[in-house]
């Protein structure tokens, strides 16, 4: 191979990965800060294959026992996270928030929200993981800025006119009065995107524009106080040891200043604008001055794939979260569709693609599968969907192996290990999510997959914190069943699956980065198989159908997510195999049951 770099597994990676590795600091990129902190150099190729773990710190694990998650209940669970074997951290924003959103309203960029923890703690935390080694990546939210933020408080206290709303898009309103909305344009999360400011004497003002809640003003990404600002936060988070960060609602940052509405110009005037990708290629700089390969992971809701993978061009981001694979419905065909056209997509700018199942925002794959309706849109989500936990859990475990096993990095949300469901039934009053409220409470919100961790013992909190304590939404009983505790007693569990594919993935050469071949007579005659191999013998088999089906006989189990009887899969379940000709003969791992 054409390579001259390896990675922890000892892979080589071709030219078009090496174009993507560090490079010197670009004009305008300040050197890191002197005593910086800085993740390992020795595998500058980590994020093209890395297991990557979603934090959703609120939920993770309380420290301090107030029933909100926080960076000490993270410090204290980062063996549990090493023995996973997971390569880096992505934790939801950290920062100072009235939590309007969940934490995506930030008021401070360069602290820690007072319920987490402290700056300091971060930094521990951050030098901790790295002593395991583990990466930590953060979440930025450059689209907009929670309204408790300094600089929006200047702007609505200077009033129209003044330098301080030129960082924002304040906008007188239509009509004779300017009390009609300036556009139309529609909220992600439903409604206006405009809301009306009261002048000091009381009388109606300028509206401000907010993609999201009204809490959440949009900042004005044509003005250079707001690009210096967000560098200089990358900067500040890059010298404390970050290795990457998550960039929220990436392609939503530059507007239309003419504020047409949607389809009066050909290109659209809030979203995937052409102006972005300088933006990214400047953050790009800043992140390659830094030694340790720094990454940028886009948040990128963009259906056309070849404008998706525009942004992953090598001087913008690394890589990109591709919901394209999260939104499949559970049928070979679709799936297959899916990865192909990803992959094709992301050859040609070299980067690796991203396999995602669930996150924070979207129903948790156990209550998806086990539906009629497999396939997730934010806008059918409704209350009381009928699922069956059961086929569920056997569809997100085949899931798991299958994205474990395609090419590029992984992401895994905090829970999922253990095959939580979605809860379904919080009290109404509980609910905190604005999606909820702004659907006119049709949509039951994103709090379902944000419960609070199941950790051990009988009862809530189930360890999430100390006994006798509380967490900040309630768990169901029966996750007495599904905590930490239970699954590490239980060779069958989900938790110990997912351990077993990340050891393998960690010790096979194939798995990772890299290239598939589709194997299409893996199995003849059976409906609803997907088949491919990885390199010299890896071989994944997923049997989307209900019935069982024979695997290949010249091919051992290394892994499975439902027991294998007679060399028959069952129906909802993944393989991965190994070819007894051109394979290296490996200790099979357990499977379940
Ligand atoms: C995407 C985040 O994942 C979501 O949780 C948030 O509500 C929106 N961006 C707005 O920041």
């Amino acid at each position: 191979m054409d390579s001259d770099v390896l990675t922890r597994s000892g892979r080589a990676y071709g030219a078009a990965s090496d174009r993507r590795g560090p490079s010197a600091p670009t004009d305008g990129a300040t050197t890191p800060r002197e005593g910086s902190v800085s993740p390992p150099q020795d595998d500058p190729l980590w994020w093209r294959s890395a297991v990557i773990y979603q934090v959703y710190v609120r939920s993770f694990a309380d420290g301090n026992g107030d029933g909100t998650g926080d960076l000490a209940g993270v410090r204290a669970r980062l063996p549990y996270l090493k023995d996973l074997g997971v390569d880096a951290i992505w934790f939801n924003p950290w920062y100072p928030s009235p939590m309007a959103d969940g934490g995506y309203d930030v008021s401070d960029y360069r602290d820690i929200h007072e319920q987490f923890g402290t700056l300091d703690e971060a930094e521990a935390l951050i030098r901790e993981a790295l002593a395991l080694g583990i990466r930590t990546i953060i979440d930025v939210v450059p689209n907009h800025i929670s309204d408790q933020h300094e600089w929006f408080q200047a702007a609505l206290a200077a009033g129209p006119g003044s330098a301080e709303r030129e960082r924002f898009w304040f906008h007188p309103g239509k009509g004779e009065n300017g009390d009609e909305i300036p556009t139309r344009w529609v909220s992600s999360f439903q409604g206006e995107t405009w809301t009306r400011t009261m002048e000091p004497d009381g009388s109606p003002g300028e509206w401000y524009l907010h993609m999201f809640t009204p809490e959440q003003p949009d900042l004005n990404w044509n003005h250079p106080d707001v690009r210096r600002e967000h560098e200089d936060v990358l900067r500040f988070w890059f010298d404390r040891g970050v290795a990457g960060v998550r960039i929220d609602s990436a392609a939503l940052l530059i507007k239309d200043a003419d504020l047409p509405e949607v389809g009066e110009k050909p290109d659209h005037p809030t979203e995937d604008r052409d102006e972005l990708h300088d933006v990214y290629r400047s953050w790009r700089a800043i992140a390659d001055s830094y030694p340790g390969t720094r990454v940028l992971v886009g948040e990128i809701w963009v259906p056309d794939i070849e404008r998706f993978t525009a942004y992953l061009r090598p001087d913008e981001m690394h890589t990109a979260f591709n919901f394209d694979f999260l939104a499949r419905p559970w049928n070979a065909a679709s799936f297959r569709a899916s990865i192909t056209s990803t992959l094709a997509a992301h050859a040609p700018v070299g980067a690796p693609s991203t396999w995602v199942l669930s996150n924070h925002d979207v129903t948790r794959p156990v209550t998806r599968y086990g539906r009629e309706d497999t396939a997730f849109a934010f806008l059918k989500k409704r209350f009381g969907v009928p699922t069956d936990p059961s086929l569920g859990l056997d569809r997100a475990r085949a899931a798991a192996l299958l994205v474990a096993a395609l090419p590029g990095s992984l992401y895994i949300y905090q829970g999922d290990e253990l095959g939580l469901p979605e809860v379904e039934d919080l009290p109404p009053q509980l609910i905190e999510d604005p999606m909820h409220y702004r659907s006119g409470g049709i949509d039951p919100g994103r709090d379902g997959c944000r419960v609070p961790l199941p950790w051990s013992g009988q009862t809530a909190p189930f360890g999430f914190g100390p006994d006798g304590s509380r967490s900040w939404l309630p768990q169901p009983a029966f996750w007495a069943t599904l905590t930490v505790e239970a699954q590490l007693a239980d060779p069958a569990s989900t938790l110990h699956l997912y351990k077993q594919a990340l050891r393998l993935r960690r010790q096979l050469p194939e798995l990772g980065d890299g290239d598939l071949e589709w194997w299409d007579d893996a199995v003849s005659g059976a409906p609803g198989i997907l088949a491919f191999r990885r390199g010299e013998g890896f071989a994944c088999l997923v049997n989307t159908a209900e019935d069982p089906v024979a695997l290949p006989a010249d091919h051992e189990v290394l892994l499975a997510s439902a027991p294998v009887q007679d060399g028959r899969l069952p129906g909802n379940a993944t393989a991965w195999l190994a070819s007894r000709t051109t394979h290296p003969s490996r200790e099979p791992a357990a499977s379940r049951g």
